[in-house]
């Protein structure tokens, strides 16, 4: 009798380690998989912007072009050091192949096969299409090569062992492509592409669970700075309440509140990209967030006095 109760409980774990091999093989996109295609190094740029690639990986009081990274980014789970993504032969992503960078922005995998940690915000933008991903690699392309490792991460046991990133990929990440709203206009469509792809914004202004996954009935709704110190606002009509288009326009463009004050902490970087986008483009993300249905966000503890 135990025997067979020891015997099943051997099977038991060696199905469950194979299913947990199994859902957590890291996705990747192959050259073959990406049809021929001349890059459009202009909406490169755009994508570029719209990403805010340069908050992460730009070198610290360096212009936003400068990708040689370097920047620490705390987190519950430890801190992370943005990589090298210039052009760099040896350094940086100088020798990927255009499928090896698709790889990674839209489905955090490396060239190597490891899955990256979800500080990379890759769980937005899988949602951007291939083309503007294909175009920002040509774009950055173009960028200053520049030498130069940044350390590596200080992640402690058992957030070191990447395999289980696939854990979390397959609990959090929906990679399913932008579906566009027929019954919205095209403005919303495009915000709606912008704001939960590229722009990533809910990775920011959503509350997460205690594994690190957006909890998804309070997407938007803000909740404690994932980075430390602080709170992000609540963006649906909940915080935003009486801004218009306008002001949301404005204040992506300029990082000027409708109350008069400036945007401050990881949104004052956010804004240096925002602020490069066109007129349509903010106009089109003021329509999105503004038509987002108020949700409560979790409570914000009150000041120690
Ligand atoms: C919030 C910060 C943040 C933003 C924004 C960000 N990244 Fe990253 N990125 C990271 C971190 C952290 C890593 C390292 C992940 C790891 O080691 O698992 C990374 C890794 C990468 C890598 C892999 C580099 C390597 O050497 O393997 C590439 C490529 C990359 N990012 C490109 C981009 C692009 C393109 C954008 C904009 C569309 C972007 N990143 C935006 C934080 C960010
Ligand atoms: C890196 C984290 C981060 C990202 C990404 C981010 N935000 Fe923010 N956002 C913040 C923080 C922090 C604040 C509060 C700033 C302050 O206190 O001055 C803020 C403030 C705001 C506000 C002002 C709200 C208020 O009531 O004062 C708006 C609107 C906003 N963000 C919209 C966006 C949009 C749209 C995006 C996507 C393009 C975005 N944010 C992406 C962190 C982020």
């Amino acid at each position: 009798m135990f025997r067979k109760l020891f015997l099943l409980a051997i099977v038991a774990l060696a199905a469950g380690l194979g299913v947990f091999w199994f859902v957590t093989v890291p996705a990747v996109v192959s050259a073959e998989a990406l049809p021929a295609y001349s890059p459009n190094i202009a909406n490169g740029q755009a994508v570029f912007n719209a990403g805010g690639c340069a908050s992460c990986h730009a070198v610290v009081g360096e212009p936003r072009t400068m990708l040689g990274g370097g920047l620490a980014i705390p987190s519950p789970f430890g801190t992370f050091y943005a990589p090298n993504i210039s052009p760099h032969k040896q350094n940086g992503i100088g020798s990927w192949s255009e499928a090896n960078f698709v790889t990674a922005v839209k489905h955090g995998t490396s060239p190597n096969g490891e899955h990256y940690y979800p500080s990379f915000p890759y769980g937005s933008y899988t949602h951007a299409t291939d083309n503007d991903i294909r175009d920002l690699f040509a774009y950055i392309k173009t960028l200053p090569p520049l030498s130069g490792r940044p350390r590596s991460h200080d992640v402690n046991f058992p957030f070191n062992v990447r395999r289980l990133i696939g854990g979390w990929k397959f609990l959090f990440m929906d990679d399913k492509p932008f579906a566009p709203d027929p019954k919205q206009s095209a403005a919303w469509n495009r915000g709606a592409y912008l704001v939960n792809g590229l722009g990533h914004c809910a990775e920011c202004h959503s509350p997460r669970n205690f594994l690190g996954g957006i909890v998804s009935s309070q997407r938007f709704a803000g909740g404690p700075n994932p980075e430390g110190e602080g709170w992000v606002p609540n963006i649906t009509q909940k915080g935003l309440k009486d801004w218009s288009e306008k002001e949301l326009a404005w204040f992506l463009k300029t990082g000027e509140l409708p109350s008069g004050d400036t945007a401050g902490g990881s949104m004052a970087r956010v804004i240096k990209n925002t602020s490069q986008l066109s007129e349509e483009d903010l106009a089109a993300m003021a329509a999105y967030i503004k038509s987002l249905p108020a949700v409560d966000g979790p409570v914000r503890p009150k000041k120690k006095t």
